[in-house]
């Protein structure tokens, strides 16, 4: 067995339906893939429906399963409400909602015209407080239980970052979002948790995060203590547990998968690892010779 293989039984979202936003492309088709192989119905929604259909009519060809694409810019609350009626006159229910929609570009703060942040908070944290509101009130309104919602953030949410600073903003709120509505709302059944991924190759992501020749320039995985970047299953491995009864006891929980990247940056002497190993003896010998003196 390795970290690419697929975790859960297969029958572990039989029954649920999950509509996960941004589930067109990169990471969100790869948590609707495994989804659909365990047996979820899945929707998938997006700004671009053309791709979305396209998404859609691949993965019902690869799993068997029911994929319904629907076009919904969760900017716009009229839209997300539209998203979810559609999604209730196809299933009947929704179980799960998956907030995996973003916008996020790397600048310098100072280069940034006011509506250029305000794009990136109103998708990233108006498009979550959009369908979260939605679907809370939905469930609440039907007295529907045992639903759960995963919000996905990244690893700057809880120590900001320079040069996204419109995406660290708006991550953060997510989480002060999940974290609030795991103990306001589990009384109405309702489970709310978040993945901090690190690294995770995607063409949206990369191609706005490492322009140019920042590929070659800066090598992700080099800031990784794992000396890796993230597989995709491994991330879907994780939504498909914390979405399924088998996480129903985790409620209010952030989960990082980033092979340590973040605690790397953040210890103070981490950077002794530059220190070859044949060098320890000498160093350890010059500190005890100072003990007593
Ligand atoms: C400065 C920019 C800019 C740039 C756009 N703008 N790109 N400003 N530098 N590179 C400005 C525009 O001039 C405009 O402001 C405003 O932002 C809105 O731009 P639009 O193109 O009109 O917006 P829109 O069509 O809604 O597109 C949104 C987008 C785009 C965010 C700009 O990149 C997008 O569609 N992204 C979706 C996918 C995505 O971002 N995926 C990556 C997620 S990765 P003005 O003032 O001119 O009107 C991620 C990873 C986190 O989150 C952690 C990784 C480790
Ligand atoms: P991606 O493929 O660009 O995914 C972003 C998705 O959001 C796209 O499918 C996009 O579809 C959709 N989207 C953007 N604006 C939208 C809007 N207004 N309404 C509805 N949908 C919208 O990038 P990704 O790497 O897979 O990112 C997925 C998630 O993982 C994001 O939350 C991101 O912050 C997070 N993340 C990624 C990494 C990484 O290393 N890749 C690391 C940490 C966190 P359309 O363009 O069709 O609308």
């Amino acid at each position: 067995m390795n970290y690419k293989d697929k975790m859960l039984r297969d029958d572990a979202l039989k029954g649920k339906t999950i509509v996960v936003t941004g589930g067109g492309s990169g990471l969100g088709k790869a948590m609707s893939t495994y989804f659909l192989e365990l047996g979820a119905n899945v929707v998938i929604t997006s700004r671009n429906l053309e791709k979305l259909k396209t998404t859609a009519e691949e993965l019902e060809k690869q799993t068997g399963g029911n994929c319904l694409p629907l076009k919904c810019d969760v900017r716009h609350y009229d839209q997300v409400e539209g998203m979810l009626n559609a999604t209730l006159e196809r299933f009947g229910k929704v179980d799960v909602l998956l907030n995996n929609a973003a916008g996020n570009f790397i600048s310098p703060t100072e280069r940034l015209s006011a509506n250029a942040f305000d794009t990136i908070i109103d998708i990233v944290l108006k498009g979550t407080k959009n369908c979260t509101l939605a679907f809370g009130k939905h469930w609440i309104d039907t007295k529907q239980s045992n639903t759960n919602v995963l919000n996905i953030v990244t690893t700057y949410a809880w120590t900001g970052s320079a040069y996204v600073v419109p995406s660290a903003t708006a991550k953060a709120g997510v989480l002060a979002m999940t974290r609030s509505l795991a103990v306001e709302w589990a009384k109405y059944g309702m489970r709310f948790n978040a993945i901090a991924p690190g690294p995770f190759p995607t063409k949206g992501a990369w191609d706005r995060l490492l322009p140019g020749n920042l590929k070659d320039k800066f090598d992700m995985a080099k800031k990784v203590p794992l000396n890796r970047v993230g597989d995709h299953q491994e991330l879907a491995n994780l939504a498909a547990y914390l979405v399924s009864d088998f996480s129903a006891y985790v409620n209010g929980e952030v989960i990082t998968i980033d092979g340590g990247e973040w605690l790397k940056g953040a210890g103070q002497f981490n950077i002794l690892e530059q220190i070859p190993e044949s060098m320890w003896d000498q160093l350890e010998a010059a500190i005890r010779e100072k003990k007593n003196k």
